[in-house]
């Protein structure tokens, strides 16, 4: 019986270690629900929806850069949202994240909760971090410019 829950500690250690901090799901839950919603469905007055069709259609192949890019920046500025305005909110940086998770992460924004894009791993999100966006070349992308 000893000899089990010794075991099942083991177990439990060896979940909370990397593999697991690079659990996307996790760290949506973890983190980014507060503002989002854990269905990222967004508030008004708190934090846009990240389930929005429109605006990652309208991106493209530049969804995952731009998700990285706003995970590393922070975002600031008015931006319009499925017909509603988010005006002068902050979303704080959140560069702290090591670059398996915000990759972890962002795939799991855009393929779990989007169902759209091709993962990527934590080099994209390196070569981000070595040239981060400024907030307002993230609004440039997000109006669908370059
Ligand atoms: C403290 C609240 C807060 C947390 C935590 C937070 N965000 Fe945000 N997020 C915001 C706000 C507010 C905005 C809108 C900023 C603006 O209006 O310019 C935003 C914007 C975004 C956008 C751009 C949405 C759009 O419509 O262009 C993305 C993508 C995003 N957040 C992803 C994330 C991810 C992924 C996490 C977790 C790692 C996260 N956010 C955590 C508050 C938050």
């Amino acid at each position: 019986m000893r000899n089990l829950c010794a075991l099942a500690a083991v177990l439990l250690l060896a979940a909370s270690g990397p593999a697991a901090a690079a659990d996307g799901e996790a760290i949506f839950n973890d983190i980014c629900s507060a503002c989002h919603q854990p269905d990222g469905s967004g508030q008004p007055g708190l934090a846009p929806p990240l389930v929005d069709a429109a605006l990652w259609s309208r991106l493209g192949g530049k969804a995952p850069g731009y998700v990285v890019g706003v995970v590393l920046a922070g975002l600031t500025g008015t931006i319009e949202a499925a017909g509603q305005s988010y005006i002068g909110l902050v979303m704080p940086t959140h560069d702290f994240m090591s670059d398996q998770e915000i990759a972890a992460v962002t795939n799991y924004v855009l393929q779990d909760l989007n169902q759209i894009g091709t993962p990527i791993d934590a080099t994209t999100v390196g070569d981000v971090r070595a040239a981060v966006p400024t907030h307002k070349q993230l609004r440039d992308i997000r109006k669908g410019g370059s």
